[in-house]
């Protein structure tokens, strides 16, 4: 038997988006992620991302700027092109050897939906998939990003949880007179996780009473999840978290909201009713300690039907290690 080299999956192996396309421009400019500052910024050949640190004094690459196609850094004028090689040092000689070490680290970085994802480390998944975004049957629209002081995992899991809609979302998600939760079956996906419920929404915007409608979600591991909402003729809206792990108590989310009726409406209309929703939830989730989800099902306390879901995420995230993606 040989033995084959194992090695501990981390938040650094998946995608997570950093910013909106638009907010990544030719000027460099830091952003965040897994605690890593980034340096990202656009070149003709598309986005690219830098770990935010020149080896040559550890300044911040995204002091610099561009230009044809290369990064130079603000303190001595170095130039790195688009791998992270440095093609040019001013202060010596023309034609003088470049130190080999002479490297920005370069991470891969992809535009998808409108955003602008990373990978720190080799990736274990593909960015998550969205097949309403690119579907003409659907007008699909980002309805807001939220930044929340709390852990990605807690913003997703409020998102997967359903037996708060009585208390923190009533009269728009449930009601007190409806707070039993059904029994789900919790399937595990290639890409993560799937679940539905079918219940009645007191919110006129999507059903209303006396209405049920579907739920099925879809989670994408780690940090993204689609709830597409059916009603019975056949309307469906897909609401869409994308959450980015920016620091362990800090998460950048991207919320979206695709639709395959009512498009000429205004988009205002469920962006405002999200709204409402979100900020709710931030009250609650921001208060939640420990600010980073335990991934040990021994911590808080699960109840097998309601909280199916939830106990499924965190055996998910307990897999994939949490801590260690943070740089220090
Ligand atoms: Fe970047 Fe000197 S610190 S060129
Ligand atoms: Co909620």
């Amino acid at each position: 038997m040989s033995a084959t080299a194992t090695r501990t999956t981390t938040l650094a192996n998946y995608w997570h988006p950093i910013a909106r396309s638009e907010d990544v421009v030719e000027q460099p400019k830091q952003f965040e992620l897994l605690g890593e500052k980034i340096c990202a910024f656009r070149t003709e050949a598309g986005v690219s991302a830098f770990k935010d640190l020149c080896i040559h004094r550890g300044t911040a690459l995204s002091l610099g700027w561009v230009t044809e196609g290369r990064i130079t850094c603000a303190y001595h004028g170095w130039q790195y092109d688009q791998t992270g090689a440095c093609v040019t040092i001013p202060s010596l000689p023309k034609g003088a050897t470049i130190p080999a070490k002479a490297r920005a680290v370069a991470y891969r970085a992809e535009e998808r939906y409108g955003l602008v994802w990373v990978a720190l480390s080799d990736p274990v998944a593909p960015i998550p998939a969205f097949p309403e975004w690119d579907d003409p049957g659907f007008r699909a629209f980002l309805s807001a990003t939220y930044v929340w002081k709390s852990s990605a995992g807690r913003t997703v899991e409020n998102f997967m949880d359903v037996s708060h809609f009585p208390f923190v979302h009533e009269g728009l998600l449930g009601t007190r007179e409806q707070t039993e939760v059904a029994a789900t079956n919790v399937l595990e996906t290639e890409h993560g996780l799937t679940y539905y419920y079918e219940q009645e929404e007191p919110n006129e915007l999507y059903s209303g009473p006396g209405q049920v409608t579907r739920w099925d979600y879809a989670l994408y591991t780690p940090f993204t999840i689609h709830l597409r909402k059916t009603i019975p003729n056949g309307e469906q809206t897909v609401i869409t978290l994308m959450s980015a792990p920016t620091s362990p108590k800090l998460t950048h989310m991207y919320f979206f909201i695709a639709r395959n009726h009512h498009q000429e409406d205004e988009d205002a209309t469920w962006k405002e009713f999200s709204d409402k929703i979100m900020e709710q939830d931030r009250a609650i989730v921001e208060s939640q300690r420990p600010e980073e989800i335990p991934t040990d099902l021994r911590e808080e306390l699960h109840l097998k039907v309601p909280d199916a879901s939830g106990i499924a995420y965190r055996r998910i995230l307990g897999a994939i290690d949490q801590v260690g993606a943070f740089m220090p």
